[in-house]
């Protein structure tokens, strides 16, 4: 049976960890906002960090942005230290679930999963790293089944719509799907928009990490999976995209591995069929393409020596064209954005000959508020509190799942349909 604790041995439901980083002190005002979505319609939970002083403060803050002034006084406090093992422990084994919001994770996200899968705690992230992600299922899915642990990594933006949107898409043809591509678009408001130094340095690091990679998946010793329908070809670097008007590109976030990883556990556990997946981002019109092609050449070739990553790390407005910014989005800016992923699928429609070509198409789209610190905290949370209320729809032991692999068979699109993350067909 899973063993996802709801009784009261443990003190709190869910400990937010690094909740005050620019994306933690969002998801705490999201769990404040739907506590009364746990188990018996409460939540016991704490918030923890390096400093008791910018926890209060976060506290504080959320209580005057939800109007809600027991904040303050009601959430404890757990002070505890990336590199201080024995305080991530005494955090770990007060958690039924560990909210990780502590990044970029191939520096600071180890030793959190270890005192999680050591003390029993089940652990979910926002890690949007290929590498951290897959070396995790690499070195702990064992133990994480031995202790019965689940540690579930990817439950931002990055990879949930992703990941979920191609399940749903999946389950919304009538037949065999074989393969899906999805096209991110992103909108702001007239006061713009732009994503927090965090993601920033996570994405500096893993593009100056990106070699290693190949040899990590290796390690796996992984079969091709099986393909079935036409094999789907990979689009160029930069293309016209018909499917959303617009020049385009590969997505370059941790969406096509953690898909494919997906894919691979349901092929390998379920005996499902392959759904081959391409992700995208659109840019624009031309203008935009020559400004990203300017950034793109100046960051690939900076990425590569100490000196430029530090300069990167140090100017990230600059460097990124705006993009990224040290101060992070504001709330304004935040209420404008929103973003949009239209997934388009084919496959054999029912008593089709499933050698044959792919004879049926669908369309559906995932859209919500702005990606970074509406969305994922959103998506965040509503995985924590699907963990809490579906222990038994989550896979029969623990291990470290994908959104996707751990909660196919759960709730979770309905519940995310009701908090302004929606997934439809068109
Ligand atoms: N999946 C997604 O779509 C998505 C969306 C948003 C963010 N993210 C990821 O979330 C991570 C955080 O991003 P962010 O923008 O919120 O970064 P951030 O503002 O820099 O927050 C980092 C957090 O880590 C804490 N921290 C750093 N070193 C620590 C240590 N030794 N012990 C304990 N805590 C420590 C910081 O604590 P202090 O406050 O004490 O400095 C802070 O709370 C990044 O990896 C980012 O890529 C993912």
């Amino acid at each position: 049976m899973p063993s996802v604790v709801t009784s009261t041995n443990r003190p709190y439901q869910l400990v937010i960890f690094g909740a005050s980083g620019f994306t933690g002190q969002f998801v705490v005002e999201e769990v404040a906002r739907t506590a009364s979505e746990g188990p018996n319609g409460s939540l016991k939970w704490a918030v923890a960090g390096r400093s008791r002083q910018k926890l209060e403060k976060i506290l504080e803050q959320a209580a005057g942005a939800l109007s809600k002034p027991e904040l303050r006084t009601e959430v404890d406090i757990i002070v505890a230290d990336v590199g201080e093992p024995d305080s991530l422990a005494a955090m770990c084994k007060q958690a039924v679930i560990v909210l990780n919001c502590v990044g970029p994770y191939r520096f600071y996200g180890e030793p959190v999963l270890k005192a999680s899968v050591e003390n029993g705690a089940h652990h979910i992230d926002l890690c949007g790293e290929p590498q951290f992600l897959e070396s995790m299922q690499l070195n702990y899915d064992s133990s994480a089944a031995d202790k019965n642990v689940y540690i579930i990594g990817s439950c931002g933006f990055d990879s949930i719509p992703a990941d979920m949107g191609v399940l749903f898409t999946r389950d919304q043809f009538k037949g065999t799907l074989t393969s899906v591509e999805s096209f991110l678009t992103v909108e702001t408001g007239p006061d713009g928009g732009c994503i927090h130094d965090g993601t920033w340095q996570s994405a500096v690091y893993g593009f100056a990490d990106g070699p290693k990679l190949q040899s990590l998946r290796r390690k796996f010793n992984h079969k091709p999976l099986p393909v079935v329908g036409s094999k789907l070809k990979r689009r160029g670097s930069l293309f016209y995209s018909n499917e959303i008007l617009q020049y385009t590109v590969p997505f370059m976030g941790s969406d096509p591995s953690v898909v494919k990883r997906t894919q691979r556990y349901l092929v390998e556990q379920q005996d499902a069929t392959q759904v081959q997946y391409g992700a995208y981002a659109g840019v624009g019109g031309v203008g935009n393409v020559i400004k990203l092609m300017f950034v793109g050449i100046m960051f690939w070739f900076m990425v590569k020596f100490s000196f430029g990553r530090n300069l990167l790390i140090k100017y990230p407005e600059i460097f990124s064209g705006g993009v990224f910014s040290k101060a992070g989005p504001t709330r304004k800016q935040m209420e404008g954005s929103s973003f949009k992923m239209a997934f388009y699928g084919e496959g054999h429609t029912e008593g089709q000959d499933p050698h044959g070509k792919p004879n049926g198409k669908i369309r559906t789209v995932v859209q919500g508020p702005e990606a970074g610190y509406v969305a994922t905290p959103i998506v965040m949370v509503q995985a924590a509190l699907t963990m809490l209320n579906e222990s038994s729809a989550l896979p029969k032991k623990g291990g470290v799942y994908t959104p996707g692999a751990a909660f196919a068979k759960t709730t979770l699109i309905n519940r995310l349909n009701n908090h302004g993350i929606q997934f439809s067909v068109l």
